[in-house]
């Protein structure tokens, strides 16, 4: 898979000591508060799984899975839920977990669906997050790492349903889409 690649962006050892830092944080914001981890599937699942075990502390695991209405690869900001939260999260302190924020509107929809449910608070941890995002209403409490805005994969993001068990993220070759 890693030959497919024209660069890496991020190896693996570079995620598990951000992952970590990002663990540190969220331990020092949420003392004393239950926290609930909801992760956005399907390209959350690796995140999720790695921060979850750097916390140091108890945390409950929810997850939703989101489509954009319509075809083609930009986000249309019209998000219909394919599986919803089990859990109740009024009154509680949410963290969405997602692998990349793009364009903003996935995570702008989200965060105002998931408020309109009276949980305490709403905060986003994303790994990777592009340029054009930073220009969305979005308060994004935790970012692993700014990255330019080129297509990436690995570390649960696909192109095609693949790259997703890839350890590291980094461009696709053009002979890929070939
Ligand atoms: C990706 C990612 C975010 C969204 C970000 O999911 O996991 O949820 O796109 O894009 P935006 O900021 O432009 O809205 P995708 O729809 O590719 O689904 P997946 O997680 O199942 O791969």
């Amino acid at each position: 898979m890693e030959g497919d690649l024209t660069r890496v962006l991020v190896t693996e050892d570079q995620i598990r000591v951000r992952l970590g830092e990002l663990a540190r944080e969220i331990e020092r914001d949420y003392t004393g508060r239950d926290l609930l981890l909801v992760g956005v599937l399907r390209g959350a699942v690796m995140v999720m799984a790695d921060l979850a075990r750097s916390l140091e502390r108890h945390v409950e695991m929810d997850w939703m899975a989101v489509s954009s209405y319509g075809s083609g690869t930009t986000s249309s900001g019209v998000v219909r839920i394919l599986k919803d939260l089990d859990s109740d999260i009024t009154g509680r302190d949410v963290l969405v977990v997602e692998d990349i924020i793009d364009t903003g509107l996935t995570l702008s929809w989200l965060v105002s669906n998931l408020s309109s449910r009276g949980p305490s608070s709403v905060s986003i941890c994303t790994l990777l997050r592009k340029p054009e995002a930073q220009r969305m209403a979005v308060d994004v409490g935790y970012v692993g790492f700014e990255i330019p805005d080129e297509f990436v994969v690995g570390y649960g993001l696909d192109y095609a349903e693949r790259y997703r068990n890839l350890r590291c993220i980094g461009t696709l070759a053009p002979h890929v889409y070939t």
